[in-house]
C-alpha cells in the first residue's frame, strides 16, 4: 500500500457514524442521520495511518496458553471509584476514551487522576492554557513534580513531548481539537479526529503505555464528530448528570479489560470531584412523604443497590391530539409500554392522560427492576392517592401485566432496609436476604393489579 503514490481525491464523510460516500446526500446511508455529511479530503499521507491499526506482536499464532496474560494488568488509578468502574484500574498500552458534555467535569477528573497516579504522567490541553490548567490544578491540590503539562494541539509535537517526558499515563483533553498537520483534511473535521485517535491508539501500543482521550458529546448523548472512535479504543467511558445537579456518574459503555455494568458516583465540590460514599441517601435527600405520583425503588447499578425517588404526574390532554409520554431519567419507549400496560390490564385510565415521569436527583436509569415502580407513581398520581411514606417497591412488568423476577432481590432489600423502609413490594418468588429481613415486610405479588390493590392504588 505504502508503495503506491496516494492520490488525493475528495469524499464525504458522515460526522455521526464516518461512513464515507463519493457523492454528497442529505441523509447517511449508513446511519440515517440527516444533515451529517461533511466534505472531506481522502487519499493523503493522512490514509496510511489507519493501515497500521492492527496490532503490532507479529510473531505468528501460538497456543492460547502460551500467549502471555500479565501484559494487560489494570493499574490502579489511585481513585476507587475510577477503579470499580475500570474493574481495577487503566490498562498500559490501552486506549479509553472519556466522553461527556461540556461542563460536566471531564477536565477536571483526569487532572485528578493524572495527581493520583505515582508514575511520570502528562496532561495535554489542547482547549485550555497552561496558565489555566495550572489554576484549576492548584485548587485540586494536583501539584505534583511528576505531572507535566503541554498546552499544544499539533500531533507531532504531544508525541515528541511523550518522548521527552516518558509518562505512562497520557491524557489529551481533547481528541476533537488535536490536529496532525501531515493529514489532508482540515482541522476539527472527522478525518483529522479518526487520524489522530488512530496515531495514539499505535503509541500507546508500541510505548506500552495508557492514553486516555476526551471527548464531547452532542446534546443527544452521542460523541460528537465520528462514532468510529469508539470501535478504535479499548474502553468507552461516559460521563453523565446533570450539570445543575452536584451529582456526576461515571459508566463503562465499553470495555475490552472487564464489566461494563458498573456505575461510579461523584459530586462535585470547591475542590474537585468526590467520591459519593452513601448515594441512596443523597438520592432521598430532597424526597417530600405523603405526596401522590411518587414511589421508591431499590434498583441496581452494576452491583450495587442504590434507592431512587420515581415521580409521575398526569393531566388530561387535548382531545383529539395525541397523548404525551414525556421521561426524564428513564427510558422514553419502556414508559410507554407501561402506560398501555397499566391501560389495558391495570385499568387505569391513563389513555387520554399526557404523562410525565422522572428518576429525581438527575440520574439516568434503564434497569427493569423500576416497571413496578413507574406504573405505581402514574396510578398514585391518577389517582391522587399517595404510597405509603414508607413502602417501596421493584419488578419488572411483562406485557401481560404480569409481575416478573429481577436480580439481585435480597440486596435491594436489604438496602431499603438500611434506610428506614418497614415495606416493599416484590415479585411474588423473590428470594429473602440470608441475614434475615431486618424489619422489612415483604409484600409479595404476581400481578400489576395485585400490586395497586396492596398499595392501595384500586380505585
Ligand atoms: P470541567 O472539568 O472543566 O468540565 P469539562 O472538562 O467536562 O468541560 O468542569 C466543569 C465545571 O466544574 C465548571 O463549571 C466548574 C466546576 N468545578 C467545580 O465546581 N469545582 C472544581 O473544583 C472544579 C475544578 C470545577
Ligand atoms: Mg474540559
Amino acid at each position: 500500500m505504502a508503495s503506491k503514490s496516494p492520490k488525493i481525491k475528495t469524499m464525504f464523510a458522515c460526522s455521526e457514524c464516518g461512513a464515507q460516500t463519493p457523492k454528497w446526500a442529505g441523509r447517511c446511508a449508513e446511519c440515517g442521520d440527516w444533515n451529517t455529511l461533511v466534505e472531506e479530503l481522502f487519499g493523503g499521507p493522512a490514509d496510511l495511518s489507519l493501515v497500521s491499526l492492527a496490532p503490532t506482536n507479529r510473531s505468528g499464532p501460538a497456543r492460547i496458553g502460551e500467549i502471555r496474560s500479565d501484559t494487560s494488568r489494570p493499574i490502579s488509578t489511585g481513585i476507587d471509584e475510577l477503579d470499580a468502574v475500570l474493574g481495577g484500574g487503566l490498562v498500559s498500552g490501552s486506549v479509553t476514551l472519556l466522553g461527556g458534555e461540556p461542563g460536566i467535569g471531564k477536565s477536571t477528573l483526569l487532572l485528578q487522576l493524572l495527581a493520583a497516579r505515582e508514575d511520570t504522567t502528562l496532561y495535554v490541553s489542547a482547549e485550555e492554557s497552561a496558565t489555566q490548567v495550572r489554576l484549576r490544578a492548584e485548587r485540586l491540590d494536583a501539584i505534583r513534580p511528576d505531572l507535566w503539562l503541554h498546552a499544544e494541539t499539533s500531533l507531532p509535537h504531544v508525541i515528541q513531548a511523550i518522548d521527552e517526558t516518558k509518562p505512562a499515563l497520557v491524557v489529551i483533553d481533547s481528541i476533537q481539537t488535536m490536529v496532525d498537520p501531515d493529514l489532508s483534511s482540515a482541522p476539527g473535521s472527522v478525518g483529522q479526529v479518526r487520524g489522530c485517535a488512530n496515531r495514539l491508539v499505535n503509541e500507546a501500543k508500541e510505548r506500552d503505555i495508557a492514553i486516555v482521550l476526551v471527548g464531547h458529546v452532542t446534546k443527544d448523548g452521542n460523541l460528537a464528530g465520528p462514532r468510529v472512535l469508539e470501535h478504535v479504543v479499548d474502553t468507552v467511558l461516559q460521563f453523565e448528570g446533570d450539570r445543575h445537579h452536584a451529582l456526576r456518574l461515571l459508566r463503562a459503555v465499553k470495555h475490552r479489560f472487564g464489566p461494563t455494568n458498573e456505575l461510579g458516583l461523584f459530586e462535585m465540590v470547591g475542590a474537585g470531584l468526590v467520591a459519593v460514599p452513601d448515594p441512596s441517601t443523597m438520592f432521598l435527600a430532597d424526597r417530600r412523604t405523603g405526596i401522590p405520583g411518587s414511589a421508591v425503588v431499590p434498583t441496581m447499578e452494576g452491583r450495587r443497590p442504590i434507592v431512587v425517588e420515581l415521580q409521575a404526574l398526569t393531566s388530561p390532554g387535548l382531545e383529539n391530539v395525541p397523548k404525551r409520554r414525556s421521561a426524564q431519567g428513564i427510558d422514553g419507549s419502556r414508559l410507554s409500554m407501561l402506560m398501555a400496560v397499566l391501560g389495558q390490564r391495570g385499568r387505569v385510565k391513563v389513555g387520554n392522560q399526557d404523562v410525565y415521569a422522572s428518576a429525581a436527583g438527575g440520574a439516568k436509569l434503564t434497569e427493569p427492576g423500576l416497571d413496578l415502580g413507574i406504573c405505581l407513581a402514574v396510578a398514585s398520581a391518577m389517582h391522587d392517592i399517595p404510597l405509603p411514606a414508607d413502602m417501596a417497591v421493584f419488578g419488572e412488568v411483562g406485557l401481560g401485566g404480569e409481575v416478573r423476577q429481577v436480580g439481585h432481590a435480597p440486596r435491594r432489600v436489604t438496602e431499603a432496609a438500611r434506610l428506614g423502609f418497614r415495606s416493599v413490594i416484590v415479585p411474588a418468588k423473590s428470594p429473602e436476604p440470608d441475614d434475615g429481613l431486618n424489619g422489612v415486610r415483604l409484600i409479595r405479588v404476581a400481578t400489576l393489579v395485585e400490586a395497586l390493590r396492596k398499595a392501595g392504588l384500586n380505585q
